[in-house]
This record gives structure tokens, C-alpha cells and sequence, in this order.
């Protein structure tokens, strides 16, 4: 898929734009703060309603501006879509084809963006939350079952949260609820274990294959799901539930002691091992830096397999942190297949003779003027 057109009105620093891109490489350069990574971030936005720098969405409306618009025409092999969200003080409302998607599950997926930045880098040395957040993000983009389960879990988990601090606190003593809340739960949770790790299990190949070209056969990267539910029930639903619910069941006194949940997949993560041994704990940074991009691009891969069309791809300021072996790499893996939107301050960190025509676009104080000529 690709998208054709962009059109912004009042985000961040843009007052107006108005954009049609190439389906391959598109360069967006500028000098600091004229508004590259803004763009990047409004296409990213787009598909998924958030953003990746910000949990305040009233920071993606231009200064002095009461509401910011976002307008894409997204072109797959079946068709096109109109996608047009808008964030105001009341919220955020997203259309597809002019009609109103009040549910996140009837717009997300019908723009697929990856997006790679040098934070990327904490993929691998960040803190569990942050990959839950990454495997959440790509994997809901992929399967509305896994966002419909994640959720639903969610919700569960926020209410049995509640009641075990009701409990606690000896505000409530139904423990018969605290029963259903937890058979709920395990339910939901066995479910997203299931889901993450048979998604987790096809990365960690693609992952693998790339990541041992990139090292020229020198090492190998293997990816594992960190859960506290034993490895042999992970692939499996139900047994991943009967699993989480023996857990509740142990530990119940200790969940009631505390008034939290302490079990499940809110508080699983994902390990990445080269040559067998943790590259977050005992990795260079070159060998951290390759297993994060090894795994971004295995993510086009994952995309193209379960969706069937392979997603944009949004690199900001990442050629100028690769070295020229993995730019080359990087570029040839998406060369004629994912349309590439790269920011740069300068064309001279790029490999020239593998971009080839690239649509060239002039970012500057929130003004975006297509290049003639390279
Ligand atoms: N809500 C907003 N309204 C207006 N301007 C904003 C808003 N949010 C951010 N900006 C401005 O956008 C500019 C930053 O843009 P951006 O992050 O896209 O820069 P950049 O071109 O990627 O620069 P760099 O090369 O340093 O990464 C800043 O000058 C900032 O003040
Ligand atoms: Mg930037």
C-alpha cells in the first residue's frame, strides 16, 4: 500500500500543506526544526489516531489553531481510501471515505505505517514497557482479533485493578466477583499470550534471516516471549488461560495483600538473544543497533504476510545513524516494494547510486515544496 496524497491543515508547525508522493523513496530535507519529523509524525498519526512522540494529542494542533486535520489518500491493490482525521478540544474523529469510524477497530489497518526512528535503538535496552507498547502497536495494526482481545483485556484488567483495591481497603469483600473478574481475565489474557507469541514466533524468523545477513552469517538473532505463563502453553489460547488462571489462584493472597494484578500479559516482554545470550544485557551497541533494525524490518515482512500488502515505511534521521554497510542493507531490503519516507538534513550521509529517483521534498519553517530534479 501506499499513500498518494497528504494534505494538513493546523498541525504543529504547518499551517497548510499539500503533498502527492512517490510510491517508492520520498526525501523529506530541512534543517533542524523546520518540520520534518512533524510530517513523518502526521502520517504516522493518520494510521493510528496517536502519535509516537506524544501522549497529548491537543500538542499536534498548531499554536493559536483549535482544531489540526490530517487528510491521506491510501492506495492498496484493492482500492483506495480516504482517511481524514481531525483533532479538536471535543477529541478526535476519523473518517474513512466520509463516513464517520466511531470504533478504532473500523479505521486502524487501513493505513499500515512503521516507522523507525533513532529512539528505535531503546527497543532492545528500554524499559518491558516500551516493547509491549512496540508488539501492541504493530500487532494491533496487523489483526483486529489481537486489538478486539487486548481491549477487552484491558478493560478487565482496570476493573479487577479497582476491585482488588476495593478489597484492600476493605471497601468491598465479594470475593465471588473477584472470581468472575479473574476468570474474565484469564481469558482475554490467554488469548493476547497466544496471539503475541505466534506473531512473535514469525518475526523472530524474519528477524533472524536479516539479521544474520546484515552480520554476514557471524551471529544469530533469536527473539523470545518473556511470560510468566510456562513457554509450552504460549502458542496455545486455551492452555495459556488455564495457565493465567492457576497463577490468580496461587497467588491470590498475595494479589489481595496488594491490591493489584500481578500476573499476565500487561506484564510479559520480549527478550532478544544473539548467539543465544541477551543482547540488551551483553551487546555492543553496533550488535544493538543491528538487532533493532533487523527486527523493523522484519516487521514489513510480518505486515506483508498477515495483511497481504506490505506498509509504509517512516525512517527519520535514521541513514545518518547507520553505517554504510546497514544503509545499504536497509535500502536494498525496501528498494521497488514499501514506499519510504526518509527525513534528512543533508543529501550528502546518502548512498546516491541505491536511491534512485527519489521524489525530493523541501521542508522549511512548516512550508513543504516538492524538488525539482535531484
Ligand atoms: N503545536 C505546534 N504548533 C506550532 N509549532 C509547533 C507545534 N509543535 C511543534 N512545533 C514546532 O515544530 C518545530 C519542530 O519541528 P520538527 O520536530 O518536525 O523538526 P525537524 O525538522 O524534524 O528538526 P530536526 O532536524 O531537529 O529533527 C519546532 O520549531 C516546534 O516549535
Ligand atoms: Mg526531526
Amino acid at each position: 500500500m501506499y499513500l498518494q496524497k497528504l494534505q494538513l491543515r493546523n498541525y504543529r508547525n504547518y499551517e497548510q500543506a499539500f503533498a502527492e508522493f512517490s510510491p517508492q523513496i520520498n526525501v523529506l530535507i530541512g534543517s533542524n526544526a523546520q518540520g520534518k519529523t512533524n510530517l513523518l509524525e502526521s502520517i504516522y498519526v493518520l494510521a493510528l489516531t496517536r502519535s509516537h512522540r506524544s501522549n497529548n494529542d491537543r500538542e499536534l494542533i498548531r499554536f493559536g489553531s483549535d482544531f489540526a486535520r490530517i487528510d491521506g489518500r491510501v492506495l492498496r491493490s484493492s482500492g483506495g481510501a480516504d482517511l481524514r482525521l481531525v483533532i479538536s478540544a471535543a477529541g478526535k474523529r476519523a473518517r474513512v471515505n466520509n463516513l464517520e469510524a466511531p470504533r478504532l477497530s473500523q479505521y486502524l489497518g487501513k493505513l499500515n505505517v512503521i516507522l523507525f526512528a533513532p529512539e528505535d535503538l531503546n527497543l532492545v535496552k528500554g524499559s518491558p514497557a516500551l516493547r509491549r507498547r512496540f508488539i501492541d502497536m504493530e500487532f494491533g495494526q496487523m489483526s483486529a482479533s489481537y486489538l478486539a482481545n487486548l481491549s477487552q483485556y484491558r478493560s478487565v484488567l482496570k476493573q479487577r485493578n479497582a476491585y482488588l483495591k476495593q478489597l484492600r481497603l476493605h471497601q468491598a469483600k465479594d470475593l465471588v466477583y473477584l472470581d468472575v473478574l479473574t476468570e474474565q481475565l484469564s481469558g482475554f489474557g490467554g488469548k493476547v499470550i497466544a496471539a503475541r507469541a505466534h506473531l512473535l514466533q514469525d518475526m523472530g524468523k524474519f528477524a533472524a534471516v536479516i539479521h544474520s545477513e546484515i552480520s554476514h552469517g557471524a551471529e544469530h538473532l533469536a527473539l523470545r516471549y518473556a511470560s510468566q505463563v510456562p513457554e509450552a502453553a504460549h502458542t496455545d489460547a486455551a492452555a495459556a488461560t488455564t495457565e493465567l488462571a492457576a497463577l490468580f489462584a496461587k497467588h491470590r493472597q498475595r494479589e489481595l495483600d496488594q491490591g493489584t494484578t500481578l500476573f499476565g500479559p500487561h506484564r510479559d516482554d520480549v527478550q532478544f538473544l544473539v548467539n543465544d545470550r541477551d543482547v540488551a544485557v551483553y551487546g555492543s551497541q553496533g550488535q544493538q543497533r543491528t538487532t533493532a533494525l533487523a527486527v523493523k524490518l522484519a516487521e514489513i515482512d510480518l505486515m506483508k504476510q498477515e495483511t497481504g500488502e506490505y506498509p509504509v515505511l517512516l525512517l527519520d534521521d535514521v541513514l545518518s545513524e547507520l553505517d554504510d554497510k546497514r544503509q545499504t542493507h536497509l535500502l536494498t531490503a525496501i528498494q521497488d516494494k514499501v514506499q519510504t519516507f526518509l527525513t534528512t538534513t543533508s543529501l550528502d550521509g546518502i548512498a546516491r547510486e541505491i536511491i534512485q529517483q527519489p521524489a525530493i521534498f523541501n521542508v522549511h519553517a512548516g512550508v513543504l515544496t516538492k524538488q525539482d530534479g535531484f
